[in-house]
């Protein structure tokens, strides 16, 4: 896929409803989005199945790594922490992204993601290097500058040139070479006052993540239900990051909502659920219809993993090729192990002891019973972004076929369509309007739980099959000339677009077949 499929896929999306920028009719505010009715849906319908799949009936009923059932419990923390939060999380010190800034255009640009072109061979000394942001127009507009200064060339990370080089590098939208200043640290959290005095003791921030109001709540949780380690809290919700560069798309967007489990379990044991989350998150992604090719699970290496966890069985990111990231992958969702830093941290600089004490462990007493062990349970985390899961869903299911009424449609996979069917009549006449509407009603009265049942009498039969393929809508039944001699109507499936009749009564069964629901 190329990014002018993007171009087409940002269009389709705002075209049928899907997403609109954030206050367009004030011009747009970067990196915030809103979802329209198709859209809300396509993400409620993401948001619920994981968490039917994480909460409800984690893992869909698999076994976790001993045999044991995997238990998940809910939680929905505020978006707003104590300010200590973020100072033990090390989000207030640690939460920095180096940037950049060009004197010359006035861009910012984070300091690891910039790459430079220099000649492959000898360096012809005193010719500009020019850098660039992969996946953004300066990229093939340095690279023309760069071939035709050097001929052959490579490309290289901002990082890895040599500081007396700097003032040869021309920056990605500038002219003249030695524009870019020095990396400096920015925080990527919003700040906010709390209460009436916006002075600097009412500082507070948004939250980078839900998984803090997680770790802060462990304890609570332990006390107030008979959950035992091991076991994960489940949490989605909006956080907030000043990005420096929102980009394509809702990609990285300022504003998104994650959908976090934070998994305890016993040091001995993290090595094991680790790699039990990282598969089972990995097959749920293609549960969903992201096609095999187009995803993969990435470790980190070390040198990427974060500050949380770099002592631990590691981190593995569950990636997806984006059209914009094509031929590579942008991050889905990550799978750490953070090992017991998070508690151990809320631990210290809340001062209250944050220990799990598991009475299934320790010395085999006489009696047969165990002794039982105090320890900080150790922290496997699948934490996916919604917003991002959405975009991966649209992009798969953006097909192109000239040979179809819709040029375009959308292969969303049925438990994610935001409309699940649409019932039309074929002409407007011959008691074909009513028999449709009766369809409908008693579609909606079965099926309203589980997504949008349309109703369509409007314009060319060609003309509703193609809405319906673009806003994803996997089955189409019709009234037509034959519904009232022999009680039957068409079903088309949007895939194939083929059709077959079936009886008029057996259409709310023929569909919960295919949905998968009763
Ligand atoms: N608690 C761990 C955590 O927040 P993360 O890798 O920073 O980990 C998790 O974020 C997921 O959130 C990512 O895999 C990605 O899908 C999504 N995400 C992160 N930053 C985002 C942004 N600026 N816009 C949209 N989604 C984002």
């Amino acid at each position: 896929m190329t990014t002018k499929s993007m171009d087409k896929i940002m269009a389709l999306a705002k075209r049928r409803g899907f997403i609109y920028q954030a206050s367009e009719i004030y011009g747009g505010i970067n990196g915030f989005w809103d979802y329209g009715p198709l859209g809300t849906e396509l993400k409620r319908h993401l948001r619920e199945a994981w968490w039917q799949d994480m909460v409800l009936l984690p893992c869909r009923g698999a076994l976790g790594p001993n045999g044991e059932p995997v238990r998940i419990v809910a939680l929905d923390s505020c978006i707003i922490q104590h300010p200590k939060v973020w100072e033990a999380s090390g989000h207030v010190g640690g939460f920095n992204d180096p940037m950049i800034d060009c004197r010359e255009t006035k861009a910012r640009y984070r300091y690891d993601h910039l790459m430079v072109f220099v000649p492959a061979n000898d360096d012809p000394q005193g010719k500009p290097f020019f850098c660039y942001l992969p996946d953004s127009p300066s990229e093939a507009k340095q690279k023309k500058k760069a071939e035709k200064a050097f001929g052959a060339i490579k490309s290289v990370a901002l990082r890895d040139i040599p500081k007396d080089l700097w003032p040869r590098v021309i920056g990605p939208d500038a002219e003249k070479p030695g524009s870019l200043t020095e990396p400096r640290a920015f925080n990527l959290m919003f700040k906010t006052y709390v209460g009436a005095t916006a002075t600097d003791d009412d500082v507070a921030y948004l939250r980078p993540e839900t998984a803090q109001g997680i770790f802060v709540q462990f304890k609570n949780v332990l006390d107030t239900t008979r959950v035992k380690v091991p076991f994960g809290i489940a949490q989605t919700g909006k956080a907030f990051r000043n990005e420096v560069n929102p980009r394509n798309f809702t990609f990285r967007s300022r504003e998104f909502e994650l959908m976090e489990v934070e998994f305890f379990c016993h040091e001995s044991e993290a090595h094991d659920w680790y790699r039990f989350w990282r598969d089972q998150r990995l097959a749920w992604w293609s549960s969903l219809g992201l096609a095999g090719h187009n995803l993969q699970l990435r470790p980190h290496e070390r040198d990427e993993l974060a500050h949380y966890a770099r002592d631990g069985a590691g981190t593995s990111d569950i990636e997806y090729r984006f059209p914009f990231t094509a031929p590579g992958f942008g991050e889905l969702e990550g799978v750490a192990h953070r090992s017991s830093f998070d508690l151990a941290q809320h631990q210290k600089f809340a001062k209250t002891n944050l220990e799990y004490f598991d009475s299934e462990r320790g010395e085999l007493l006489p009696n047969g019973s165990r002794r039982g062990e105090k320890y900080l349970p150790h922290v496997v985390e699948p934490a996916a972004g919604l917003d991002r899961g959405v975009l991966a869903v649209l992009c798969e299911a953006y097909t192109e076929d000239a040979s179809r009424p819709s040029p375009e449609l959308l292969r969303i996979h049925p438990r994610l369509a935001p409309v699940k069917a649409a019932v039309f009549p074929l002409v407007n006449k011959d008691g074909m309007p009513e028999k449709s509407e009766k369809l409908h009603r008693e579609l909606v009265q079965r099926f309203w739980r589980y997504g949008l049942i349309e109703h369509d009498p409007k314009q060319s039969i060609g003309k509703r099959y193609a809405r319906m393929d673009e806003a994803g809508c996997p089955y189409c039944f019709t009234i037509d000339g034959e519904t009232a001699s022999t009680d039957t109507v068409t079903v088309r499936d949007r895939d194939t677009g083929e059709q077959q009749r079936i009886a008029i009564a057996s259409a709310g069964d023929w569909l919960a077949e295919r949905l998968g629901q009763v």
